[in-house]
């Protein structure tokens, strides 16, 4: 008790300072966790800067046009990421996040996770890297992006630096979308083996985020903010359920998970407004091998220990503490992460797609100027259309716009002779299918419209990106159509022709 008290001074104590200041906006996070004794080992974010006086890099960009990376730095000391340096450095192409730079000096980066107990996607088993797209969001009204992880995508640090190891404390924290989730295994973020392999129950200790109920479970059906800690997810004593864990879907989530020897605690709010509540604060679970807690001090984000790749999920920023921090340390952490301010953003861009609207879909490939984006039964093609065509093959070739099934700020395609029926992507193949109300389905048939990677004389371009995995865009190819990657593993990812491929210039409907 005289401890928090003391640690919640000094945190007042460093508030006033500011105010003193005048700087009160530069205190970030890992200020605060400086004054309350816990100091962040790992910070994270391509979002702002976690300490008020960071200038230093927050990430990296590759392009696809040239292999080429550029580092983003926060626009001022302390500020928020300098979005506009990624938007020109990707004009006309599409860009990968490569590195998460840590921001405490530790060196404690997050790269491209390699293959473990389980394979990523690529060709050499690493995971996928994340667009840097995917999840634009604005902090106090400025531009920023956020770390989109589709299933396949994960990054990670095996020879961490000041990681908590064996039954040492540490505490952690992330900012999430608590919209975007599934019950794949595993959305992480913190502490995991240092060799990419399951090795044994208490090695880890990760926040999760989804609705994976196999392990364990809280309220109602989830998402829920769960603790990884190896062949489990906990959400508090009982390893199975625990009412005290609530479902939670704020849109910027801040999910907290703190653990010390025979001793942890979940909590979680709203990013953007209120407190932070506790929803488990008590013993390590009652099964064996969760204490003392064996663990290994590596850094994972978007995956599990063994490299589990199935979950998806949004990170924006996080960091993990030496020592188990205070709820009045982390009360304050919650208060500074609300004064950043996250606000929802555009994922759209170009020319608009108006819901009800029926439009068509033109090829601008010098092969395929004749082609428009059709169907043939469930198969999605280039069709070669003109006024003359049947009228069967006009309303093949004809698509009514509708608001994003998965997503209401993106759009749906449905058929205009197949109402009901929507386009949607399944492994990665456009199909025509009828929409069976479940989620997957509706984030497959999700789709950003965005200004077109190329130009064409033809007329204005937009590219269709796929909501669900913002490194896909709409492409023909051998006239099927794909959701294709830019240089993936798939033939219909070959880089060659990539941005004409993958352009269309959107007119009106045919019928
Ligand atoms: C822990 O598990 C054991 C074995 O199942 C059981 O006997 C005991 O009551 C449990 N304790 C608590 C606090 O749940
Ligand atoms: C695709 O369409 C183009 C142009 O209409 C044609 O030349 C080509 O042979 C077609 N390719 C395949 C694989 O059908």
């Amino acid at each position: 008790m005289s401890r928090q008290r003391g640690n919640f001074n000094n945190v007042g104590a460093l508030v006033i300072k500011l105010v003193a200041l005048g700087a009160l906006a530069a205190a970030g996070p890992c200020d605060i966790y400086d004054s309350g004794g816990t100091p962040c080992v790992a910070a994270h974010s391509t979002t702002r800067a976690l300490y008020g006086s960071y200038t230093g890099p927050l990430y990296q960009v590759k392009r696809g046009s040239d292999g080429a990376t550029i580092d983003i730095a926060p626009l001022s000391a302390g500020g928020v990421a300098n979005a506009a340096s990624q938007d020109t450095f990707c004009a006309g192409t599409t860009c990968l996040i490569s590195i998460i730079y840590d921001q405490s000096g530790r060196k404690n980066h997050l790269t491209q996770a390699p293959p473990g107990g389980f394979k990523g996607p690529e060709a050499n088993g690493y995971d996928n890297l994340a667009s840097a797209v995917g999840a634009p969001v604005t902090l106090n009204g400025k531009k920023a992006y956020g770390v989109f992880v589709s299933p396949g995508t994960g990054y990670r640090n095996n020879a961490p630096n000041g990681i908590a190891t064996g039954d040492a404390a540490e505490g952690m924290y992330a900012v999430f979308d608590g919209t975007h989730f599934n019950s794949g295994c595993c959305f992480d973020y913190g502490n995991a083996e240092t060799n990419n392999l399951d090795t044994g129950n208490g090695h880890m200790e990760a926040l999760y985020f989804g609705t994976n109920s196999a392990w364990g479970s809280g309220a109602g059906s989830g998402p829920w903010i769960m603790a990884d800690l190896e062949n489990g997810l906990f959400s508090g004593a009982n390893p199975k359920n625990n009412g005290g864990d609530p479902s939670i879907t704020h849109r910027f989530l801040t999910s907290v998970l703190k653990g010390g020897p025979n001793k942890w605690a979940i909590r979680g709010g709203n990013a953007a407004s209120g407190s932070l509540s506790t929803f488990y604060d008590g013993a390590r679970p009652n099964a064996s091998g969760y204490n003392p807690m064996k663990k290994e001090g590596a850094i994972i984000l978007g995956i599990g220990g063994d490299n589990s790749v199935s979950a998806q999920g949004t990170f924006y920023e996080g960091v993990m503490t030496s020592g188990y921090p205070s709820d009045s340390t982390e009360n304050a952490v919650q208060a500074d992460i609300v004064a950043a301010g996250y606000a929802t953003a555009p994922l759209t861009s170009g020319p608009t797609l108006s819901v009800g609207s029926s439009v068509s879909l033109r090829a601008i490939t010098a092969c395929c100027t004749a082609r428009y984006l059709a169907h043939s039964g469930s198969t999605v093609n280039t069709q070669i259309v003109s006024g003359s065509s049947s009228s069967n093959l006009k309303r093949q070739a004809t698509w009514t716009v509708r608001s994003g099934l998965g997503n209401s700020n993106c759009v749906s395609f449905e058929s205009l002779d197949s109402p009901g029926s929507y386009i949607r992507h399944y492994d990665f193949v456009l199909q025509l299918n009828a929409n069976d109300g479940s989620k997957a389905f509706a984030e497959d048939a999700t789709f950003c419209p965005q200004t077109g990677l190329g130009q064409s004389s033809l007329g204005t371009t937009s590219s269709v990106r796929a909501w669900g995995y913002p490194t896909r865009f709409f492409r023909h190819y051998a006239n099927v159509t794909y959701v294709a990657s830019n240089g993936g593993v798939h033939e219909f990812d070959a880089a060659s022709l990539f941005n004409d491929d993958a352009s269309w210039v959107v007119g009106a409907g045919f019928a």
